[in-house]
């Protein structure tokens, strides 16, 4: 698939390293689902959509910094959306997410409100500054705010927040953030595994399945195609929380 061109709307600046970028194309995507973004000259990187017709970038490297140097009116290349999303299941739904990871989340929770569902959010992030979509995630029922430092919220990981729930009210728990984080999630709550979807990531290339750059682990699920969500009881014994491959191929730890 080749890239369409997308002119970009707006941009919006969330916190000091993310900023939001409305684009010009009805991509119609699901929650969950992603699009590969091409900043010409630079790169090609997968990013989740935060609405219908927005990303939400946190500059972290070439590719992210060459975004952020964007404004609206510039171009770039969008293929996609790709990717399986997020299914609602249930009448009563917990979210769960750190940093830019709420991005998704926050799109499936307005999903979930209009068809009437109960939503109910765990979001943990740095510091104050680092907060983004609070009042997106207020809007949508209770919400539990977790800060590394303890500035807002719940003093320490997000993991801290779940001390808050009885999870077995929830008829499904939705799970996107650091691998670090989600791993500690899943690692605390295995009883409740079957009914966690996380939207994961690994090193996309191709993002249609051919390349084998994001397999995980030992099935070689392609995470591209056939995630980025994937049931939590099926990443127990992959890869996932243990290491991921880089752009070689080769072994790194997980820390994004
Ligand atoms: C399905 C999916 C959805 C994502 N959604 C978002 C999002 O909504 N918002 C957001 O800010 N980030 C998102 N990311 C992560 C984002 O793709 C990386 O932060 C971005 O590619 C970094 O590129 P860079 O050149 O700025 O940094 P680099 O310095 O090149 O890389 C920094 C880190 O980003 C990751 N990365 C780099 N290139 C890729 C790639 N092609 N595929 C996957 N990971 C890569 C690696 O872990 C790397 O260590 C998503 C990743 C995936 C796989
Ligand atoms: S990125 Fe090429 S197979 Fe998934």
């Amino acid at each position: 698939m080749r890239p369409m061109n997308s002119i970009i709307q707006e941009v919006r600046s969330e916190a000091p390293l993310v900023r939001t970028f409305r684009l010009d194309k009805q991509l119609d995507p699901a929650p969950g689902q992603y699009v590969m973004v091409w900043i010409r000259g630079v790169d090609e990187v997968p990013m989740s959509f935060s609405s219908p017709d927005t990303i939400t970038v946190q500059s972290v490297g070439e590719a992210t910094r060459a975004l952020f140097n964007l404004g609206a009116g510039s171009s770039i290349g969008l293929r996609g959306p790709f990717g399986n999303g997020f299914v609602l299941r249930g009448k009563n739904i917990l979210l769960v997410g750190g940093g830019v990871g709420t991005a998704p989340l926050a799109f499936l929770g307005e999903q979930a409100r209009g068809a009437g569902i109960n939503v109910t959010s765990l979001v943990g992030f740095c510091s104050s500054q680092d907060i983004i979509f609070q009042d997106r995630f207020e809007a949508l029922g209770d919400l539990v705010i977790t800060t590394d430092d303890g500035c807002v919220g719940i003093k320490g990981h997000v993991a801290e927040g779940l001390k808050e729930f009885d999870l077995t009210e929830f008829s499904q728990i939705y799970l996107c953030g650091p691998e670090v984080m989600m791993w500690d999630i899943i690692s605390r709550t295995r009883e409740h595994a079957g009914k966690i979807q996380a939207c994961i990531s690994r090193y996309f290339k191709c993002a249609t399945g051919v390349c084998g750059s994001c397999c995980l682990d030992p099935e070689g699920v392609r995470v591209c195609v056939e995630g980025p969500v994937f049931m939590a009881d099926r990443l127990i014994e992959s890869e996932f929380g243990r290491y991921k491959r880089g752009p070689d191929g080769s072994k790194g730890q997980c820390r994004g």
